[in-house]
């Protein structure tokens, strides 16, 4: 298989980051293709710890290229930091190594303030508990046809146009919500400084990939968030702002759909999700508590404490389906060591009836109790392990049940946050 798109398939946080810097040994080409630096993907080499938000995940191991597609939204500023930060502990990265694409829309300061302020004057039930990044008003800015991208920064007439155009938009806003309008002078300043040092990296990323895939590269899509917080199919409106499913993958870099040939869906071996919304499957006793201590289950980004449940496979029946997932990698099956039963989410009790998927209506979702089916579980230790033969019987059978009520393969399992402690059982790059 020539090119492979890596998507979460729950609420984020799957371990993609892991298996993006472990599969990316195959791959010639590291593209990220929507979201931005909410993402927060957590690397572990030789017990040495990268966290990256902006970057592909591919960076780390060198000598790959890396590109931020035109589906991502950037912060400019945060992405210089970024680079230093990984620059400091020994990753090179140069124009050569880092692509941007020149159609990507940017992150401005004006972005966060708005999504901060808007979540300090939600009231409790429409809060979304977004990241503060200022995702949602950059997305929103484009659509609106009124977003500044890498491009305009090669051309001070056009960067000021652009300005202009976009306060026109947001002074009004800010005002409504009770925040200073923008000093228009010092934000044109402002990116005019950053502009020297994103320009460099600015890239036609369609033609390159496109040229790319002609010449036989491989070419490894990474998605952040995942399906359940996808702008279409997640549990709207507690989402992100961009299509995070695989489709997006295609219209995020600038190729067509008939260049992707495996989607790998990431599943967590249990489910957690990071801010509000419905979650059947959440735990509020001991069990959860458990999960969450030993799945260290705090955000990459804003340190949150992600909120902990049994596995759901009736969401991932429908992830699976949407996002056309050719098989799985499960992530963190090690955190379920020594549970006694383990419960597995088959399906939900609606006001009486039995449904097999989660309703698209939020007051249905909010109602929907989880019908679990229970199986052993293992007293054995599965951390680090790399082969079946490692694994213990009862292990096995958790996996092998899953795969089966989620009706897709596992193509890989991962036992620790270590890159080399995964187990392969398909590769997705191969013929
Ligand atoms: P991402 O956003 O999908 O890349 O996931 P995050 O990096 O935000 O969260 C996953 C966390 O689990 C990170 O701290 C990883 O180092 C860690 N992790 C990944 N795979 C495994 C695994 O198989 N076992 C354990 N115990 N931790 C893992
Ligand atoms: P990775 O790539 C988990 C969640 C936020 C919030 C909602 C909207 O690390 O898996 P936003 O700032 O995007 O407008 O917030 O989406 N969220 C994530 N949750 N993992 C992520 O990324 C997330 N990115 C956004 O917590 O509920
Ligand atoms: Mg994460």
């Amino acid at each position: 298989m020539a090119n492979v798109v890596v998507v979460g398939a729950q609420w984020g946080d799957e371990g993609k980051g892991k298996i993006v810097d472990w599969l990316s040994e195959r791959a010639d080409i590291i593209a990220r293709f929507q979201g931005g630096h909410n993402a927060g993907h957590t690397l572990v080499v030789d017990g040495k710890v990268y966290k990256l938000h902006a970057l592909p995940s591919g960076v780390v191991r060198g000598g790959k290229l890396s590109v931020i597609g035109n589906g991502v939204v950037l912060d400019p500023w945060h992405l210089m930091k970024e680079i230093a930060t990984v620059r400091a502990q020994g990753v090179e990265i140069s124009p050569e190594t880092l692509m941007i694409a020149e159609n990507t829309p940017l992150i401005l300061p004006i972005h966060g303030e708005l999504d901060r302020a808007r979540e300090d004057a939600a009231s409790k039930g429409t809060k979304i508990g977004t990241t503060g990044r200022g995702i949602g008003p950059c997305y929103e800015d484009k659509v609106g046809r009124r977003a500044i991208r890498v491009a305009d920064l090669a051309d001070d007439a056009t960067l000021e146009a652009r300005v202009d155009r976009a306060l026109q938009h947001h002074d009004p806003l800010r005002k409504g919500l009770g925040i200073e309008p923008v000093d228009r002078d010092a934000l044109v300043a402002q990116l005019k400084e950053i502009a020297v040092q994103i320009l460099p990296f600015a890239a036609p990323v369609w033609k390159v990939l496109n040229e790319n895939r002609k010449s036989g590269k491989r070419i490894l899509f990474e998605g952040a968030q995942g399906a359940l917080l996808d702008i279409d199919f997640g549990t709207y409106p507690f989402v992100t702002s961009s299509n995070v499913i695989a489709g997006q993958a295609a219209t995020g870099v600038g190729i067509g759909p008939n260049s992707i040939d495996f989607v790998l869906g990431i599943v967590k071996a249990y489910t957690t999700r990071v801010g509000e919304g419905p979650f059947p499957t959440e735990l509020d006793d001991a069990d959860g508590q458990r999960l969450g201590e030993r799945g260290h289950e705090f955000g990459t980004t804003t340190g949150r404490k992600r909120r902990c449940g049994w596995f759901d496979a009736a969401l991932l029946r429908q992830t699976c389906a949407t996002s056309g997932v050719s098989g799985i990698a499960l992530t963190k099956l090690d955190v379920l060591d020594g549970f006694d039963r383990l419960k597995i989410c088959v399906g939900y009790d609606l006001d009486g009836k039995r449904l097999d998927y989660l309703p698209t209506a939020a007051d249905q979702q909010a109602r929907c109790t989880p019908i679990y089916e229970e199986i052993d579980g293992w007293s054995e230790s599965t951390e680090g392990a790399r082969s079946w033969a490692d694994l213990p019987a009862n292990a096995i059978k958790y996996v092998r049940r899953v795969e089966e009520l989620i009706d897709c393969p596992v193509a890989l399992v991962s036992t620790s946050p270590e890159r080399e402690d995964t187990i392969l059982v398909t590769d997705p790059f191969a013929d």
